[in-house]
């Protein structure tokens, strides 16, 4: 596992964004794993400067997002399919049938899950997973426990993410219980993976992840498998290393 120490938020989102710009001018058909929250958003600004200057072209890149909760409607704010479109997709050149997201408004959630971790494969798996991570280790939306899903999976959220997440939207009540995710071994099949950590709210969890044995209780942990890994995380993340 490597680990970049950057000053700041926005030094880590730019190193980011060079790393995935690399990704995509290397292998212009790549096949990138996108992660939402707040931690990536300056990286998709920064993408979207880049693609402005013409320093990145998506013409050719298909995505997949790592989940989405269940039963929010798309055109609702807090949706991650609506995060998607105003952080990213629309800004750039990228194809909307190469975009993909978990449905959470599907009627048939199995199948739905079936049908997403069938799709990412026909791509030929994922060449590059950009991950944010939860105060408690969460990445995608596979949530401690004695148990972690392998593939994309409706999972229901722990207290502590519904209270986390419920910063953006109207009320505590409001943040769904329920999300589709991608599993596990889904993102520990990605060719490279990079995690990016900003604040002194993650400072536990980058320590857990990088320090600790390797435990379902603290999912980034498992990162530590994975031989292509790089944890870009600011000075407060980095804080208790
Ligand atoms: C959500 C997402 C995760 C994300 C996490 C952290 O729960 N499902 O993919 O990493 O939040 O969010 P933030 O970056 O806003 O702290």
């Amino acid at each position: 596992m490597r680990v970049i120490v950057e000053n700041d938020y926005q030094s880590m989102s730019r190193k980011a964004a060079l790393l995935l710009a690399s990704q995509v001018n290397l292998k212009p058909n790549s096949v990138l794993g996108l992660a939402t929250g707040s931690t990536p958003e300056g990286m998709y600004q920064e993408l979207v400067e880049m693609y402005h200057r013409g320093e990145i072209d998506f013409s050719e890149v298909v995505t997949f997002n790592l989940d989405e909760y269940y039963k929010l409607p798309p055109e609702n704010e807090e949706s991650y399919h609506y995060y998607m479109q105003e952080n990213f997709f629309k800004h750039v050149n990228l194809h909307p049938e190469n975009t993909n997201i978990p449905r959470g408004m599907v009627e048939k959630v199995e199948t739905e899950c079936w049908y997403y971790e069938e799709k990412i494969r026909r791509a030929g798996g994922i060449d590059l997973q950009v991950l944010g991570i939860g105060s408690n280790g969460h990445i995608g939306f596979n949530e401690p426990g004695d148990r972690l899903n392998v593939t994309t999976k409706l999972v229901e959220l722990t207290e502590e993410t519904i209270e986390s997440n419920s910063r953006f939207f109207d009320s505590l009540d409001k943040v769904p219980r329920k999300a589709i995710s991608v599993g596990m071994a889904t993102i520990l099949k990605a060719r490279r993976i990079i995690l990016l950590a900003s604040g002194k709210n993650k400072a536990e969890a980058i320590k857990k992840t990088i320090n600790g044995y390797v435990d379902t209780r603290i999912p980034s942990s498992l990162l530590q498998t994975h031989p292509e890994t790089t944890l870009i995380i600011d000075e407060e993340a980095a804080s208790l290393l």
